[in-house]
């Protein structure tokens, strides 16, 4: 059913710029397709998922080959393969056996003599290129035989990790490459899901993201350039932190975050890591990227810019996150118009928020306690997100791809589904550890917080929306890597030697 609040058109000051021009046909494309309270009785037709056409286009892309257009994309095959795999994921379809098998044997392919994959047979390792390609293991790859998960060399991949560290704490993405928080990101997953972060591989790295959070909130790709003249360190970057590089964006954003909690195990057992991120001011800008008007429900990248699709995951996929951490939504949603009712905790957003507009609250108290409006999203990815032929695109009239159909199923998902971490999930797990329960060096406490931090999270299922019935949901999908729950558990369990309960 279409959301019933009033049009709020995004502000104008009266000066048209090509942004604003922009913005307003754009605003004009969606409301045509998003029904809304202005709209007429004919266009309000129900929001339907059409999983069978998005899977005759994920079918027809990973059998038949990808189209020529996808020619560009020759340094990004694992992408294109886990963009694939985790979409058929979400949407509960399983490989046959055989086509399993071939996309194992096509990832290996990429995998680099000297350790994590390339882009491409022959290509150099790349962080990127590695997260993809091991996420991509995990959901069609097992152990065994020729499973493809003790095909990896973990040993060669954590030198290959080592020798991209810099001495702030921060990773290039490749060999003689630029360092930007979407690697540390893919490093960190890759690292958490095969057993190999230690103390030594991630000293500093919490200091590093919280230095690329900028004044609006959101987090930059990077901070001042690792070859500065000053030699920088995790205590000198403590003392006077470096400026970030460039503005709030929300893929660097999701990166960051999801980065911070990953290192939350670390950061909680190493005193020396002080570091603090500004979760209040985060949020903020979090909520600010929601589109306007109010109505068309997806969300932007950074101020200023058009909503797209593919921000439903990582704008929309941060708000977990960030309750993960602690901060929750005590109220209700956060309008994008300013008006609060939101309550945070923790890190620098300590001490709450009562800044509640009546008028706000009051118009939005139809929607569920949750940052955002998760329904508005929804309806965002249903009406505007889908290709009338298949697969999911940015927004209208754009074609779909690869990459925005996997970040807008996994956007629906979680705009779905309510995951948080759970402590009984954790006692579940503890209580059936297997080896050295109490290995208490430090690297060892560490190894068992990671796999317990990694795995504790369930879905609140009381919490569940699905805008447009039963019929539209699609699988849970884990908020930090983006795999289903059951290939996350199955890969981590698998590598840290654990049985963790069903
Ligand atoms: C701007 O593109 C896009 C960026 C500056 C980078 C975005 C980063 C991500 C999406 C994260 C990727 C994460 C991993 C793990 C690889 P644009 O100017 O075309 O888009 P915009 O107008 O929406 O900002
Ligand atoms: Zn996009």
């Amino acid at each position: 059913m279409a959301n019933s609040r009033p049009l709020r058109p995004a502000p104008d000051d009266a000066f048209p710029t090509a942004t604003s021009r922009l913005q307003a046909e754009t605003e004009a494309v969606l409301l045509d397709h998003i029904p809304t309270q202005a709209s007429s009785e004919t266009t309000q037709a129900p929001a339907k998922l059409h999983k069978s056409a998005h899977i005759q286009f994920l079918a027809r892309n990973f059998i038949q080959g990808f189209p020529a257009k996808y020619t560009s994309q020759d340094a990004s095959q694992p992408w294109l393969m886990f963009w694939t795999l985790q979409s058929f994921s979400v949407l509960q379809v399983g490989l046959d056996p055989g086509n399993k098998q071939r996309a194992i044997d096509t990832i290996l392919t990429w995998q680099h003599p000297d350790g994590g994959f390339g882009g491409g047979p022959g290509q150099a390792a790349h962080l990127l290129a590695t997260y993809a390609s091991v996420c991509a293991l995990s959901i069609a790859g097992g152990p065994g035989g020729k499973g493809g998960w003790d095909q990896i060399d973990r040993k060669k991949m954590y030198q290959f990790f080592m020798s991209l560290k810099q001495p702030d704490g921060s990773f290039l993405v490749a060999h003689h490459a630029e360092v930007d928080v979407r690697g540390i990101y893919c490093l960190l997953v890759t690292a958490t899901l095969l057993d190999l972060i230690t103390p030594e591989l991630v000293e500093g790295t919490a200091s590093f993201i919280a230095s690329c959070q900028t004044y609006e909130g959101g987090f930059s790709s990077a901070s001042q350039p690792y070859y500065s003249s000053v030699p920088y360190t995790p205590e000198s970057l403590l003392s006077s932190p470096r400026p970030p590089l460039g503005e709030a964006h929300g893929g660097y954003t999701f990166c960051a975050l999801a980065s911070w909690v990953m290192l939350q195990p670390f950061l909680d057992l190493s005193p020396r890591e002080r570091s603090q991120i500004n979760t209040k001011s985060l949020l903020r800008w979090l909520v600010q990227m929601q589109g306007s008007p109010a109505e068309i429900g997806g969300f932007r990248g950074r101020a200023n810019k058009l909503v797209d699709g593919c921000y439903s995951w990582w704008v929309g996929g941060a708000f977990g996150l960030l309750e993960a951490l602690g901060v929750s939504a005590a109220v209700g949603p956060v309008s994008p118009g300013g008006g609060e009712g939101v309550k945070t905790s923790g890190g620098e957003g300590e001490g709450g928020e009562d800044g509640k507009d009546g008028e706000d609250e009051h118009e939005w108290d139809d929607v569920d306690d949750s940052f955002f409006n998760r329904e508005a999203l929804q309806e965002y990815i249903l009406y505007a997100g889908q290709h009338p032929t298949g697969g999911l695109r940015d927004k209208p009239p754009k074609n779909a791809d690869a990459y925005h159909t996997m970040y807008c199923l996994s956007g629906l998902s979680s705009a779905q589904h309510h995951m948080l971490p759970s402590d009984e999930r954790r006692q579940q797990i503890q209580d059936a550890w297997k080896t050295s329960p109490d290995d208490d060096t430090v690297s060892g406490k560490i190894r068992k917080e990671i796999l317990l931090t990694s795995l504790s999270w369930t879905e609140d299922e009381s919490a569940a929306k699905i805008i447009g019935g039963d019929a539209n949901r699609v699988n849970a999908t884990h908020p930090v890597f983006n795999l289903t729950m059951t290939h996350s558990e199955a890969i981590v369990s698998y590598f840290y030697g654990q049985i963790v309960p069903p």
